[in-house]
C-alpha cells in the first residue's frame, strides 16, 4: 500500500498513528459542545439516525458500542446489557456519568466500560448479540482490523450496525466535503465562539473517508454475511452499514 504522507496520514483504509493521536485530542476537545454541534450540522437528524440504529436491538440483548464518545447513543439503550468501549479515558469518564445516570433512572444496573481501540478489543470471542458503531468507524486507525475484531467478539448470528458520514460515491463525497469545510465550520464557530474550534481537524476524517461500496467490500472480505450499506434518507448525510457473523 502507498504511504499516507501526501494526505497527512489519512486514507480510506485508516489513519497513521501520529495523525490519529492529534485526532483523539480534537475529539476530546469537542466534548462540551458535541451534542449541540451535531444537532445543528445534521438539522436534528442525528437523533433519528440514533433511533434507527438502536431499533436493531431487542430486549435482553448483550450489546457493545465501539467508540461510545461521551455516551450520546448508549444512554438511550433501554433493557439491554451494555458495554461502552472507547480509547479515550476522558470520553469514558463523561460516558459513565451520563449513561449510568440514565440507567439508574430506569432501574437498570450500570453499563460496563472498556478503555481500548476497536483494533484490539480486550474481550472474549463470541460475546455480543449486537455491536454498534456511531460516528467512530471513520476514526479507526485500521478499519479492516477493527471490523475483524468486532467480528471476533460478535456471537455467531450476531449483527454489526455502523452509522457514519454519508458518502455514496465520489460526487456525493465532493459535495459532502464542501459542506464539512464550510457550513459545518461556521456552525462550530458559532456554537464554540472559538475560531480554532476542534471541528476544523475533524473535516479531514470525512475528506479521506471511503465510499459505501468500499466499506461493503471490506466487510465481506472480513467474513460478514448479509452486508448492506446505504445512505439514510431523506438528506443522505449519513450512511448505515449492516452485516452478520455467520451462524
Ligand atoms: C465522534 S465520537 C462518537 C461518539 C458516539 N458514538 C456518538 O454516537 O455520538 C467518536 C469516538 O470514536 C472514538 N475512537 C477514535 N478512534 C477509535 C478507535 N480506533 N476505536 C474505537 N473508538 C475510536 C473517539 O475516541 C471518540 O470518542
Amino acid at each position: 500500500m502507498a504511504t499516507r504522507d501526501a494526505t497527512g496520514g489519512f486514507d480510506p483504509s485508516g489513519i497513521d498513528e501520529e495523525a490519529w493521536k492529534d485526532l483523539k485530542l480534537q475529539l476530546e476537545a469537542t466534548i462540551p459542545n458535541y451534542d449541540k454541534v451535531n444537532k445543528l450540522m445534521t438539522f436534528g437528524q442525528d437523533k433519528r439516525w440514533r433511533r434507527n440504529v438502536r431499533n436493531h436491538a431487542t430486549e435482553g440483548m448483550n450489546v457493545l458500542e465501539v467508540g461510545c464518545g461521551p455516551g450520546s447513543f448508549s444512554e438511550d439503550l433501554v433493557g439491554l446489557e451494555v458495554t461502552c468501549l472507547d480509547p479515550s479515558a476522558l470520553m469514558l469518564k463523561f460516558a459513565k456519568e451520563r449513561v449510568d445516570k440514565a440507567r439508574k433512572s430506569r432501574g437498570e444496573s450500570p453499563a460496563n466500560y472498556v478503555e481500548a481501540i476497536a483494533e484490539n478489543i480486550p474481550l472474549p470471542d463470541d460475546t455480543f448479540d449486537m455491536v454498534f458503531c456511531l460516528f467512530s468507524f471513520r476514526d479507526f486507525k485500521d478499519k479492516k482490523q477493527g471490523l475483524t475484531e468486532i467480528f471476533r467478539v460478535l456471537k455467531p448470528g450476531g449483527q454489526l450496525v455502523i452509522c457514519d458520514a454519508g458518502k455514496a460515491n465520489w460526487l456525493h463525497g465532493f459535495f459532502g466535503a464542501i459542506w464539512m469545510a464550510t457550513i459545518v465550520q461556521w456552525m462550530a464557530r458559532f456554537v464554540t465562539k472559538d475560531k480554532n474550534h476542534p471541528w476544523k481537524g475533524l473535516a479531514r476524517t470525512y475528506t479521506h473517508y471511503g465510499s459505501n461500496g468500499y466499506y461493503r467490500k471490506m466487510m465481506r472480505e472480513v467474513g460478514y454475511n448479509d452486508v448492506q450499506g446505504r445512505l439514510l434518507l431523506p438528506f443522505g448525510m449519513a450512511s448505515r452499514f449492516r452485516g452478520r457473523k455467520p451462524q
